[in-house]
């Protein structure tokens, strides 16, 4: 390992880089919604549908207005509601546990694996009662949930199974790509998501035609034709400027998840012989896009402010895990309930990723940690 001292910053995410290289075409597309007047749903949003369910493998994408209205439409695609519970993993962001919320039904946490940070099906099955409706194994840092256990558990209970996948575009598990793992799965294209949007995007990824065009009308106020309202829906549309965005960088995305890859591997190499530091655990035939790339550390919070001194942008996911947030302080569910979140939480570290770093960055950083923690 090169004895690097940091120079430059290192920031946890750069999106200014790739929008360099993209520029031109992002501005004529934007411009071309703008002059045709097409800004809501349309054929922007239908051609980026297709591509994206293309670049799932699966039927259908329905693009919506953000990942956590994925997740509340595709609940509610189900009849997933009042009276149900929905299990998910305490370690993820809000909006995992808030969709089953805000879908009417009462989130359920399991604990996780404490290798691979998603939920871990034992503590999933524990926690199965007569009202649980589904499970929503999250698709963690980019790696794949083991998917062949939940699905063996949802059909020996009759539960739905649903992916939180905003964080794995393109991931795959046994070959089968992340959007076929279960009956939906749900996708973010907030902004620093591997496939961002320059605001908020997000899509339901299925195979069920029905859950498809369930979501359809639940996007659009309930409704097939113009003013017949069959339900009761949302205003929750993919915005056309976003579609127009979202088509062009997902051109590129295979690369950029690509390059992803490479830097974390580098990162394995150079980190995995530093005493103290766990680098992240891959399950044996997945293919992990590395959203985020995290460590998991002893004094996590010192190397962070170490790291920040020497110039290098950190970031922790998440902090505190979701069932001790003050939102959900109701489930009485005190510390020492899920001790692998628990644990998670407070010693992961995630470090600088994105597909344009550079080789000489992702030593720097390793070379950073190497020297904070011997
Ligand atoms: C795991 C997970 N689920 C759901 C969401 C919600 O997505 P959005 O921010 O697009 O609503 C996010 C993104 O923040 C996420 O990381």
């Amino acid at each position: 390992m090169r004895n690097t001292i940091v120079m430059e910053k290192i920031q946890l995410v750069d999106l200014q880089t790739q929008y360099q290289g993209i520029q031109e075409e992002v501005h004529s597309s934007i411009r071309k919604v703008i002059e045709e007047g097409a800004f809501i749903l349309g054929k922007y949003v239908k051609e980026f549908e297709e591509s994206f369910a293309s670049f799932c493998r699966a039927r259908y994408a329905v693009g919506v207005a953000n990942g956590t209205d994925a997740l509340i439409l595709a609940l509610r695609a189900m009849g997933i509601g009042p009276g149900h519970e929905v299990i998910t993993a305490p370690n993820s962001a809000a909006p995992t546990a808030e969709a089953i919320g805000l879908a009417g039904a009462k989130v359920v946490f399991a604990d996780i694996n404490p290798e691979t940070y998603n939920l871990d099906t034992e503590k999933v099955k524990k926690a199965i009662t007569s009202r649980t409706k589904a499970i929503i194994p999250v698709h963690l840092y980019g790696q794949p949930a083991d998917m062949d256990a939940f699905k063996e558990l949802a059909m020996s209970y009759g539960l739905r199974l649903i992916e939180d996948a905003a964080q794995a575009h393109g991931a795959e598990y046994k070959g089968v790509r992340v959007g076929n793992l279960g009956e939906a799965a749900c996708f973010s294209f907030y902004p620093s998501k591997n496939l961002g949007a320059y605001g908020d995007g997000g899509a339901v990824v299925t195979n069920d035609p029905l859950i498809a065009e369930k979501v359809r009308m639940l996007r659009d106020h309930g409704r097939k034709e113009k003013y017949i309202h069959e339900i009761e829906g949302y205003n929750s549309r993919l915005d056309a400027i976003q579609a127009v965005i979202l088509s062009i960088k997902l051109k590129y995305l295979e690369g950029w998840n690509e390059k992803r890859r490479e830097r974390a591997r580098q990162y394995d190499v150079l980190l995995s012989p530093v005493q103290g530091v766990t680098i992240p655990r891959v399950l044996h035939g997945v293919r992990h896009v590395y959203h985020i790339y995290a460590i998991k550390v002893e004094n996590r919070d010192g190397l962070k402010k170490k790291l920040k001194e020497m110039g290098i942008q950190t970031g922790i996911h998440y902090p505190l895990p979701l069932h001790l947030q003050p939102a959900y302080a109701h489930l009485g569910l005190p510390k020492g309930t899920f001790p692998m979140a628990e644990e998670a939480t407070s010693k992961v570290l995630s470090l600088p990723l994105y597909p344009e770093m550079r080789v000489e960055q992702v030593e720097a950083v390793a070379e950073a940690i190497r020297v904070h923690i011997s």
